[in-house]
């Protein structure tokens, strides 16, 4: 690896707008990340057109602040990177533009970086994880098991057939009244609760192969929210249904961890898993795959938590991995609302599908 190439890379798929400049050793540079959180909490969710319209507003100055603390002008950047999808559309494009204008003004190539590939290259950067390797892939829009071979190849094992994990904890977060973004907070509000005091069934669990469901979960937290007695939901029934989900959750995922191990194992000498996209955040996810992977004769890799949710850092790497194999892209690519890491999979919503 040349430890002289330095790309930059462009986020603008969801509510972080993010520029980020790494060098071909993996050394970041530089890393500005703007949070559109409270533009989107006071409508519970995220808007797409509030966020194309932040990202527009601020992603110049980003990059500005981005260059200036990697001490690089652009003459000295050799690609520069953005995400070009799966995501909200409006968002994309703004990236996209940027780093096209980018890449004609000072002639050097355009690398179009699928969303979900930077989340699934990061543990590359991190912790030089070697191809190939067990993927499990779990944020807001997407929860899905990979078989990652290579850059640019990926057999699914699995995916949701209905919500995407990170959806589910932000649904059941508005539910019991905790704000968004749902998976910290119900994080937080485990903590103080009684993971046994609502017995929710556990999807999918002891069914073959390594599907995920979110939904059933979710009606059963609704129902139990609604038999309480209205008006008098404590802090204690809040945080004892918080745990009483995030426990659901988290044996699920690990119920069809242990079989998508399996699986890999049968087609593949990589013995690594590795997880990554917002949910990875999780603690007691964490501790779950890695009891998980540890009894599979697997080395369990999770990136530091800025690293899991969305950030710049993880399209600029993809973007060098990318440029190393000579895989540069025109500046007439299309911006991709989906974008599914195995084409060659049924399509599914948690594949490739922001929600
Ligand atoms: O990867 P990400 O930043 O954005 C997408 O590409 O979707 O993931 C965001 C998701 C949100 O649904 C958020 O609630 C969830 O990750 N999340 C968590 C935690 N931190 C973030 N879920 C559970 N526990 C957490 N600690
Ligand atoms: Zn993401």
């Amino acid at each position: 690896m040349s430890p002289t190439l330095i790309v930059l890379g462009i986020e603008t798929s969801c509510d972080e707008t993010a520029a980020a400049v790494v060098d071909g050793s993996g050394n970041v540079l530089a890393h500005a990340v703007l949070s559109q959180m409270e533009e989107h909490a006071v409508f519970g969710g995220i808007v797409p057109e509030v966020a194309a319209r932040a990202h527009l507003a601020h992603l110049d100055r980003l990059i500005a602040k981005a260059m200036t603390e990697a001490g690089v002008a652009f003459a000295d950047l050799d690609a520069v990177g953005a995400t070009a999808g799966p995501g909200l559309i409006g968002g994309v494009l703004v990236g996209v533009m940027s780093a096209k204008m980018i890449a004609a003004v000072h002639k050097i190539p355009f690398i179009a970086v699928n969303h979900l590939e930077g989340h699934a290259l990061t543990a590359r950067l991190t912790d030089h994880v070697a191809f190939p390797f067990l993927l499990l892939l779990v944020s807001g829009g997407h929860c899905q098991l990979l078989g990652v071979d290579g850059v640019g190849r990926y057999r699914r094992l699995g995916t949701t057939v209905d919500d995407a994990a990170g959806e589910a904890f932000d649904k059941v977060a508005k539910m019991l009244g905790l704000g968004y973004p749902g998976g910290p907070a119900i994080e937080r509000a485990s903590r103080a609760g009684d993971p046994k005091r609502f017995a929710f069934a556990r999807p999918m669990k002891g069914r073959p192969g390594c599907d995920f469901s979110f939904s059933g979960l979710k009606t059963a937290v609704r129902v139990a929210v609604e038999g309480l007695p209205p008006g008098t939901i404590s802090e204690t029934d809040t945080n004892d249904i918080a745990a009483s989900f995030q426990a659901a959750a988290v044996d699920s995922i690990g119920d069809r961890v242990r079989h998508a191990l399996e699986m890999f194992s049968a087609t593949s000498d990589g013995r690594t898993l590795v997880v990554a996209g917002g949910v990875a955040a999780n603690t007691a996810l964490r501790a779950e795959l890695e009891k998980r992977a540890c009894a599979a004769g697997f080395t369990f890799v999770a990136p530091p938590l800025a690293l899991c949710t969305d950030n710049a850092v993880m399209i600029a790497w993809a973007a060098l991995e990318r440029f190393k194999l000579g895989m540069t892209d025109e500046l007439d690519f299309k911006a991709r609302p989906r974008w599914p890491l195995d084409p060659t999979a049924p399509p599914a919503r948690g594949a490739g599908v922001k929600a």
